[in-house]
């Protein structure tokens, strides 16, 4: 394809009619440096869409006029880099045609007031507003499937979805975590500006940042004064210091488990904003949903893309089943199985196959927890409180340093009822018949006719959401898919798009 330069918003048009493609929009205000590289690229490498780069200095989002007018403006070099890291197009348009004076149908936007009245907004009166009406303004131009954004500007990201959201705007919004220059400070296109003595104390503030974020790991605590005081000492000027919640940006509570402690400071001239995510431990997904929902195969695929562990719980209550049926244990006896569940050990490993194979007491019981008698007596057998207690522990002990994503029909409501990304996986009972009777692995469903089948499952749906100890219900904050018509594929890419919306990049990579 020919790499193009367009400078008018008409030849945005035709261009798009002739591309045949979807678009990754990468809008920039230019001063290209390694964090707009790292966007562009990861467009590139993303999926096949046309890459287009926007160079645009916005007028609207500047506060004062001297920093509109030192804004580092390096063009030539700023085609280069594009082309070179994966631009198809670059559009250049002038400010009249961004904003062609007298046009009323030019709409000035406000941002969320809510997000927007924190943080950079509180000093940068505008600037929000202005920033929305240009990505509103190139949005309905370009009219891109994906718009690739930087965590670096994290109020600025926050913003800008809510937009999305709000606008009902047909693009998804990608975002990449904040990239660090050598010496530890967030690249951006103003630190062209500092001196020698003022990137030292960009420096010193990301390092406290740093710190507080190891700090807190260790203590779950942050001692935002004292690293007030210790910025104070180097005479850093602080504008904010801020522990929030990192979607709300209201004040962050003891019960979150990721909060993000963003500051601003200024050096000389040069204003600079940094953050960290601090974590207590890393993110869960739960996926609850009845019987035959797809949940297993959808699981373990997230797991492997997300490179998150695979906690099948309904294993774990197979297995148990399993166990009490092989030494012919009176499960109904509540002293038998006290002393039977206090030598039990369960583990998963991974086999060859890139799978995880289930252990009971050493035995593997992998395939054989399958078998329709397996499943015949498993719902039962999980309504006992005493096993339901016992697997509940074991399961939070798995989930303990989070990083994973657990299956079953309690994961959302009372394994981890703070998971961040809550999923009802369902799908109608016809559809799930029809599943279970294609699926090769299970010879007994094979045999079964689909009305028996039919009724097998809405015999297990009535036994699993009337049983009295965790019931299979929605969790109040889960988002419900409905997967019939879907293909895996496509279920597991909408929750990984989810899952991208809500955990920042930088938590991801940790
Ligand atoms: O982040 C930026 O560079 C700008 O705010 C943006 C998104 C290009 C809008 O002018």
């Amino acid at each position: 394809m020919n790499k193009v330069i367009l400078r008018k918003t008409e030849e945005i048009e035709n261009w798009r009619r002739n591309i045949n493609s979807e678009i990754n929009f990468i809008p920039t205000m230019g001063n290209l440096h390694n964090g707009h590289i790292k966007l562009i690229s990861t467009a590139k490498n993303e999926n096949s869409n046309v890459n287009l780069v926007s160079i645009f200095v916005n007028p609207l989002q500047f506060d004062n006029k001297l920093d509109l007018e030192n804004y580092p403006k390096t063009i030539d070099n700023d085609i280069k880099i594009s082309f070179e890291n994966g631009a198809d197009a670059i559009f250049i348009p002038s400010t009249e045609d961004i904003y062609p004076p007298n046009n009323e149908k030019i709409t000035l936007l406000k941002a969320s007031k809510k997000l927007s009245s924190a943080l950079c907004g509180l000093t940068r009166i505008g600037h929000f507003d202005g920033v929305c009406t240009v990505v509103y303004r190139l949005l309905n131009l370009i009219k891109p499937r994906n718009l690739y954004l930087g965590e670096k500007d994290w109020q600025q990201l926050l913003i800008l979805k809510n937009l999305v959201l709000t606008k009902k705007l047909n693009v998804a919004i990608k975002s990449i975590p904040t990239q660090r220059d050598f010496d530890g400070i967030p690249l951006s296109s103003r630190n062209i500006n500092l001196s020698k003595n003022e990137r030292k104390l960009i420096r010193f503030f990301s390092n406290e940042l740093l710190v507080a974020k190891e700090n807190f790991q260790k203590e779950q605590k942050i001692r935002l004064k004292e690293i007030i005081r210790k910025l104070s000492a180097e005479k850093i000027s602080i504008e904010y210091l801020e522990h929030l919640h990192p979607h709300t940006l209201q004040k962050a509570r003891v019960e979150d488990n990721i909060s993000i402690l963003a500051g601003a400071i200024r050096c000389g001239e040069t204003r600079l904003i940094d953050h960290v995510f601090l974590m207590k431990r890393r993110p869960i997904i739960a996926i609850d949903g009845p019987a035959g929902s797809g949940k297993s195969t959808v699981t373990k695929l997230i797991a492997k893309k997300l490179k998150l562990l695979y906690l099948d719980t309904g294993a774990m209550y197979r297995a148990l089943s399993w166990l009490l049926i092989k030494e012919d244990i009176d499960y109904e006896k509540e002293n038998k199985l006290q002393k039977i569940l206090k030598n039990i050990s369960i583990v998963f490993k991974s086999n060859d196959n890139a799978n995880q194979d289930v252990f009971i007491n050493n035995y593997c019981v992998t395939e054989e927890i399958r078998s329709q008698e397996i499943s015949s007596i498993v719902s039962k057998i999980s309504s006992i409180k005493e096993v339901r207690e016992f697997l509940v522990e074991e399961q939070r002990k798995i989930g303990e340093s989070g990083g994973l994503v657990a299956e079953g029909r309690d994961i959302g409501t009372t394994v981890f009822p703070d998971a961040e990304l809550k999923i009802f996986l369902t799908a109608s009972i016809d559809e799930r018949a029809k599943r279970r009777k294609s699926d090769k692995k299970s010879k007994e469903s094979q045999e079964i006719d689909i009305h028996t089948l039919k009724e097998l499952i809405k015999k297990r749906d009535f036994e699993d959401s009337n049983r009295e100890i965790s019931p299979l219900i929605k969790a109040n904050d889960a988002i419900e898919i409905i997967t019939d018509g879907y293909s895996i594929n496509e279920v597991v890419d909408q929750i990984i798009n989810l899952y991208n919306y809500k955990i920042p990049k930088e938590i991801q990579i940790q």
